[in-house]
């Protein structure tokens, strides 16, 4: 009988062409699945059958899956971690020149402008001055997360002329491999926030992180600083990043959020949550095989990804969902070769 595998959200053709038709049903109905995959559904509030062996989460962050309870029954979470690294790490960028250069406003200001064209001039002159801003060059971003997003953007960064500060207790051997050696360690958040002149999150949301940009580090940080956050919402007090922007003593907040209180403010950019790759990129064929046991993976961060990968294996309780009588877990990391960090980044995000 093949194996039932409820999707909680639309899943990419193209991944569900992944699971045979032979092994397994898809749909979006089971009352008793064996399998669950899910994007952004928020399962915390969703009761969960009995039967369901293993949890598959489409994307980076498992903030919408109760991880911790499904662990006590001895379900595995597995996530693909890198998938849309790309796409975040070029909207980054992107926030970092928008903020740099004032260039919504100024945007905003070329387009209100009114009558013929020399009056036009006239009014360029006049009004350039006050979206001036500043380059990159010799300024220092500090990275929060050095992982799949993280590494990318200070490599980008470093190219860009920038300074990078590089944080994160659990840099991985594969991601420090990735890291240039130009990125130089803060030796604490705190140490972080005084010293960069923008600072960008690539965390998982939890309790360690939710509000890990605060007032009182926020305090810490330079006049003129820039918060970018495009990862989760909680992990900025939002409260507190328009506080210092009324204060005058943050230049602008970009993210991937809006909301009432920030969609409007003069100083923040908000976008809508355009991390996930454009559609040419999705039709790329996902690969499972990256995925990683969010379950075990948190013991095992700081080993390198093949000693993740075969402790994920062995470790987790995971279900034989596949028919092989191999590994565990190999429904999830054998159906495709491994796939490098390069090409990672071009796979597709659902
Ligand atoms: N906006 C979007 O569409 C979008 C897309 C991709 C990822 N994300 C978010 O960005 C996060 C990062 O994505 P990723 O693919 O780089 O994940 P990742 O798992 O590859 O990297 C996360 C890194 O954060 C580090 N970390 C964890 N807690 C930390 C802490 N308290 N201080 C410093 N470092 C800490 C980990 O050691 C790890 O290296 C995801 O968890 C997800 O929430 C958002």
């Amino acid at each position: 009988m093949p194996y039932r595998i409820l999707t909680l959200n639309n899943i990419s053709s193209r991944g569900l062409a992944r699971l045979p038709r032979e092994r397994y049903e898809v749909g979006s109905d089971f009352v008793d699945p064996d399998a669950i995959l899910v994007r952004s559904a928020d399962m915390h509030s969703t009761p969960i059958a009995s039967s369901v062996r293993a949890v598959g989460r489409a994307g980076a962050g498992v903030n919408n899956i109760p991880v911790a309870p499904l662990s006590a029954r001895g379900i595995p979470v597995f996530n693909t971690p890198g998938a849309n690294a790309n796409a975040v790490k070029e909207l980054v960028l992107a926030g970092l020149l928008l903020a740099a250069r004032n260039l919504g406003p100024a945007w905003l200001f070329a387009r209100s402008l009114d009558g013929d064209d020399a009056a036009i001039d006239d009014a360029v002159e006049q009004g350039k001055k006050k979206f001036v801003g500043f380059e990159l060059p010799g300024r220092t971003l500090g990275v929060v997360g050095l992982g799949a997003v993280g590494v990318e953007v200070a490599n980008s960064a470093l190219a860009l002329g920038m300074k990078v500060l590089g944080y994160d207790p659990q840099l991985t051997v594969r991601r420090a491999w990735q890291l240039s050696s130009s990125v130089e360690q803060a030796l604490s958040l705190e140490d972080l926030f005084a010293r960069s002149d923008a600072i960008t999150v690539h965390v998982p949301l939890n309790d360690q992180t939710s509000k890990l940009v605060n007032a009182a580090r926020l305090a810490l940080m330079k006049n003129d600083a820039t918060i970018l956050n495009f990862a989760r919402a909680a992990i900025v007090d939002e409260t507190a990043v328009v506080a210092a922007l009324d204060g005058g003593r943050l230049h602008a907040y970009v993210c991937d959020f809006p909301t009432r209180a920030l969609k409007d403010h003069p100083q923040v950019v908000t976008l809508p949550h355009l991390a996930p790759p454009p559609a040419r990129r999705r039709r790329i064929a996902p690969s499972w095989s990256r995925s990683r046991c969010a379950t075990s993976s948190r013991t095992a961060t700081s080993k390198t990804a093949s000693t993740t990968r075969k402790r994920c294996c062995r470790g987790c309780p995971a279900p034989r969902v596949s028919p092989s009588p191999t590994a565990t877990c190999r429904t999830w990391w054998g159906r495709s070769p491994p796939v490098s960090p390069r090409t990672a980044s071009t796979s597709p995000t659902f």
